[in-house]
């Protein structure tokens, strides 16, 4: 279990630490690869060996620069891996900043040499030279992982010409023959070595990332954890709505709602790992499932916990179904070790979760929230989050408010 949220020391200020974007895209790539079917440490292992066939092809910095986070990136939208649709890593490369070079890339993965690919059946020189490096770099560490780098050669030397583009696969060859392709990327190799060794190579290591740089990706994130399950569309970026308001009519400092709305986009980021089967099931889940959905708040940390500047991110995060009388999940904690940044993020996550349709059910309104809500203020959940969540909507959502309930909310405030 480790440190806890109230426990945390605040030593060092999360925003003198500086962060790079691969630091961040190493994390993400590892959320990634925490489900099922996906292959651990793939993307990293696909980056060291694309980037080394395109520098030894002779790329411009631009190219590679693109192709870099594009190799990261690109399962971000594997619809086998992730259920979402196949443009959404395309998507979330051009949200990021990191231009269409990098985008078309992972748009143009699935096309063949030939023109027997998808989606749009170019050939040959149509496909963008960097689509066409990272349809290799993939292929190479499915097979080399899967099988051995003998195979993986053989096979790229095989389909040459059909699925990939000739003059590239010499350059494997040639790279091959030097011993200079496979460093980091066999089964002998830790991921943690293929990590060091792909964020020694970003192109931006000393660029660091701004306050807005890094609200973007993390809203970035929560929009590919929301994609995931239509039942919680929106629901990251919701939870994060909320939990602002709450943390703003708690008149909290602009560092702390700062840090309230990141660990609140990316709160569910361990539910990447849960299978859809499982999310969008409409009947009750069976004791094995359960315990599967109890884990996502512990990866949610792991993955956070990556991302070195992250730590009291990945710390809040992870106690997002803890309650205050030890009945929640993963830890039983009460509340001495919930911090109030904790709090305002759990009770933003029920207000939200019962807005929300679930499979089971449909989403509730606001006269049959609130008395839910009261319910659990003081026992569950801390009542002045609750009571700060109804100045919130009180002010910001005035029409859902209805007189009634804006006179229940006053009446909570005297009586609570
Ligand atoms: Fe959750
Ligand atoms: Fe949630």
């Amino acid at each position: 279990m480790g440190e806890t949220s109230a426990s945390f020391q605040k030593g060092s200020s999360e925003s003198e630490e500086s962060i790079s974007l691969s630091q961040v895209l190493s994390a993400l790539s590892f959320a990634i690869e925490l489900t099922d079917g996906a292959m651990h440490g793939h993307s990293l292992r696909s980056c060291l060996l694309g980037m080394r066939i395109a520098t030894e092809a002779g790329f411009s910095t631009e190219e590679k620069n693109s192709l870099y986070y594009a190799l990261l990136l690109k399962d971000v939208g594997n619809e086998e891996i992730l259920g979402l649709r196949c443009d959404r890593g395309a998507s979330i490369v051009s949200k990021l900043g990191m231009g269409s070079l990098a985008a078309d890339a992972i748009n143009n993965l699935e096309e063949h040499w030939d023109g027997s690919g998808t989606p749009y059946g170019l050939c040959g020189s149509e496909i963008p030279r960097l689509a066409r490096v990272a349809a290799i770099a993939q292929h190479l560490d499915m097979f080399s992982i899967g099988r051995n780098s003998r195979i993986a050669l053989e096979t790229l030397q095989e389909w040459s010409g059909s699925w990939f583009d000739p003059q590239l696969v010499d350059v494997v060859v040639a790279l091959d023959e030097r011993n200079a392709l496979w460093d980091g990327c066999s089964a002998s190799h830790s991921i943690e070595e293929a990590r060091a060794l792909v964020l020694s190579l970003d192109p931006h290591r000393r660029h660091h990332l701004d306050d807005d740089q890094i609200d973007r990706i993390c809203e970035a994130f929560a929009e590919i954890v929301d994609a995931k399950s239509h039942f919680t569309f929106r629901h990251s970026i919701g939870v994060a709505e909320t939990a602002r308001g709450i943390a703003e009519a708690l008149h909290l400092r602009p560092d702390r709602i700062r840090l309230v709305w990141r660990a609140a986009l990316l709160h569910d980021l361990g539910k990447l790992s849960i299978s859809n089967k499982i999310l969008d099931k409409t009947s009750k889940l069976t004791d094995a499932e359960w315990d599967i959905v109890k884990q996502h708040p512990g990866l949610t940390r792991r993955i956070l916990e990556q991302i070195a500047p992250f730590q009291e991110i990945a710390i809040v995060a992870g106690e997002h179904h803890e309650k205050l009388d030890g009945s929640g999940y993963p830890n039983r904690l009460t509340a001495k070790d919930l911090s109030l940044e904790s709090r305002i993020i759990a009770v933003a996550d029920v207000y939200s979760a019962l807005s929300e349709d679930r499979p089971y059910r449909a989403g509730l309104n606001l006269s049959q929230i609130l008395p839910i809500l009261n319910g659990l203020a003081g026992r569950q959940v801390d009542k002045d989050c609750v009571e700060a969540l109804l100045s919130y909507l009180t002010t910001h959502r005035p029409l859902e408010m209805d007189a009634q309930m804006a006179a229940a909310a006053r009446l909570t405030r005297f009586c609570a």
